[in-house]
């Protein structure tokens, strides 16, 4: 079986309890267990990671090459807007990765406008809460058959 690694980065742990005006009130175990539903639908195994240290989320995409995963659906949080060792690790896993956000960062702060995983991403899902994380299940699934 594929498995698909899911990493959050930093606050994400705080979903439900962070800004829910913003990020909606579902806790991100919530969102992980959608997720793994979805990617068992698919016949995929979903493992998922949380960490608020940037490099311990570069760690984790070095695993999930040497450890042949077959995508990463990571949303990096704050990372995204600024970490260029994590776009770097990035660019070295060689199956598709999916950027997801919550929000719309686009449409917020002009500071999150930049994305510095967008240029290894595969595919970038932003504004659609929840239902983004499991439709990027449903875009590796698509990827992979
Ligand atoms: C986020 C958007 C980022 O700008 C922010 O720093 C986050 C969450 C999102 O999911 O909308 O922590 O990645």
């Amino acid at each position: 079986m594929i498995t698909i690694q899911a990493l959050s980065g930093p606050n994400l742990d705080l979903l439900g309890l962070r800004e829910p005006d913003v990020y909606g009130t579902d806790r991100l175990e919530d969102h992980v267990h959608a997720m793994g539903q979805a990617a068992s639908a698919h016949r995929l195994e979903l493992v998922h990671h949380q960490t608020e240290h940037e490099g311990e989320l570069v760690e984790l995409v070095h695993e999930a090459i040497r450890g042949e995963s077959g995508a990463i659906i990571i949303n990096p949080g704050a990372f995204t807007h600024y970490a260029w060792v994590l776009h770097d690790a990035l660019a070295a896993f060689p199956g598709p990765v999916i950027e997801v956000h919550l929000s719309n960062p686009a449409a917020r702060d002009s500071w999150r406008s930049t994305s510095v995983v967008a240029p290894v991403a595969t595919a970038t899902i932003s504004g659609l809460g929840g239902r983004g994380m499991v439709m990027a299940v449903d875009a590796v699934a698509h990827l992979l058959a």
